[in-house]
């Protein structure tokens, strides 16, 4: 048999191995892009200035050592309710219709119930009646696990349209007389549409880490299998957040820089090739720490922590969704994150194509804004 050169045209996504004379057909590379993004937060604001005259805190210190200013609370609402409102928010932007999707993953780390999934409650609210749809827990890596999930699908050639929701109630789980978790955190979410692609966009090589020694660092103790719910667990609030926050910070800052550095290795890009950076927000030093140490300028690195403090499953998708006008066909994205378990990771990504956007008004929540009163303790 004649073997014409692997580079022509015709014969480009051929893989000609002549390995006991065989001639292995190689298809195409197959990668999932992001076409579509959506996000949404609830509209009552927790502004520092509440919670400084709930615990013993300030407005100026909670700004200056985590550089959060407000974040949003879901008041009367689940973590479901938040996922929907970013599929809605999604869908109603882009044109894609809700049958068209065939699996959905929620990366969150406060399911509405411990059973039964999250994931399927936001299947009949969105509307997504062809999709299979399951929740798992990556705390605030989740969404960037759920994100290599469902690029590991659509790889895989079986599935050509996922949604990947990061969403977290996390209002549920703060004790509002911690001063150590109560100013960090808010309640939000964000979506992405993964789609196949054959083109030069898309994701590219994820490093993923965990180490559970970190488990007792960044915990909620009960309610789980380990300490199920008692009384006694009530009493002593073993059902809220705890974490020990300068030894997460410091291991934070040293595995989102190492795990980024080594993912641009693995993807052959120099730090100077990356257009934006979009890390978790956890505290705006960590952010700068990390840049810092992959000297990237501050003007790459998204930031939106200020707005919603950190959402755990949801600040990936927010920035995303909040920052996706910026964004510019063929630019390279770094993610990376750090959260409970410890779970860490990095990606990279070339932006794509998007849908095309309906014409209607948009339905991005946002900016609409009514502040909480005090009465939270
Ligand atoms: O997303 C999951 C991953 N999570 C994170 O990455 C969070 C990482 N941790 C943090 O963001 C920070 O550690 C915190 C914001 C939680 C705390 O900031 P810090 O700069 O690490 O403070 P610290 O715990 O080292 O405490 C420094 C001082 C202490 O006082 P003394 O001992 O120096 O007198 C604390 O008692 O600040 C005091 N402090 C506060 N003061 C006013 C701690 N929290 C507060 C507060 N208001 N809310």
């Amino acid at each position: 048999m004649k073997i014409e050169p692997a580079n022509t045209a015709k014969n480009a996504n051929f893989l000609l191995c002549k390995n006991k004379n065989k001639i292995t057909k190689k298809t195409k590379t197959m990668k999932a892009v992001i076409t579509a993004v959506g996000g949404f937060v609830p509209t009552s604001i927790l502004n520092n200035k509440t919670i400084s005259e709930t615990v013993e805190t300030t407005e100026e210190w909670i700004e200056k050592r985590t550089g959060i200013k407000e974040r949003r609370i879901a008041v009367g609402k689940g973590t479901s309710d938040l996922a929907f409102g970013a599929i809605e928010n999604l869908m109603s932007n882009y044109e894609v219709e809700p049958s068209e999707i065939e699996a959905l993953i929620l990366a969150t780390a406060t399911p509405d119930h411990i059973l039964a999934p999250t994931a399927s409650k936001i299947c009949e609210l969105s509307g997504l009646t062809n999709a299979f749809g399951f929740d798992m827990n990556g705390a605030c890596s989740g969404f960037l696990y759920a994100l290599e999930m469902g690029a590991t699908m659509i790889e895989s050639g079986r599935y050509k349209k996922i949604i990947v929701v990061g969403a977290d109630k996390m209002s549920s789980i703060v004790d509002y007389e911690d001063r150590n978790t109560c100013i960090l955190f808010g309640d939000g979410a964000g979506a992405v549409l993964l789609e196949r692609t054959e083109t030069e966009y898309g994701l590219m090589k994820s490093i993923l880490r965990t180490d559970g020694s970190g488990t007792a660092s960044l915990v909620v103790p009960a309610g789980g299998s380990k300490f199920p719910a008692s009384m006694q667990s009530i009493v002593h609030k073993k059902h809220f957040i705890k974490q020990d926050g300068s030894f997460v910070f410091k291991k934070a800052v040293a595995a989102m820089s190492s795990v980024s550095r080594d993912v641009l290795i693995s993807n052959d890009l120099d730090a100077d090739e990356i257009d934006w950076v979009i890390p978790h927000q956890a505290n705006l030093r960590i952010i700068n720490a990390v840049s810092e140490n992959l000297n990237i300028g501050n003007e790459k690195v998204k930031v939106n922590i200020d707005r919603y403090g950190n959402t755990t499953s949801a600040t990936i998708p927010l920035c995303l969704w909040d920052y996706a006008a910026d964004f510019e066909e063929g630019q390279n994205l770094l993610i990376t994150t750090f959260g409970a378990g410890f779970s860490w990771g990095a990606t990279c990504l070339k932006w794509g194509v998007m849908r095309e956007r309906k014409s209607q008004k948009s339905t991005k929540t946002a900016n609409k804004r009514k502040v909480l009163v005090p009465q939270l303790s």
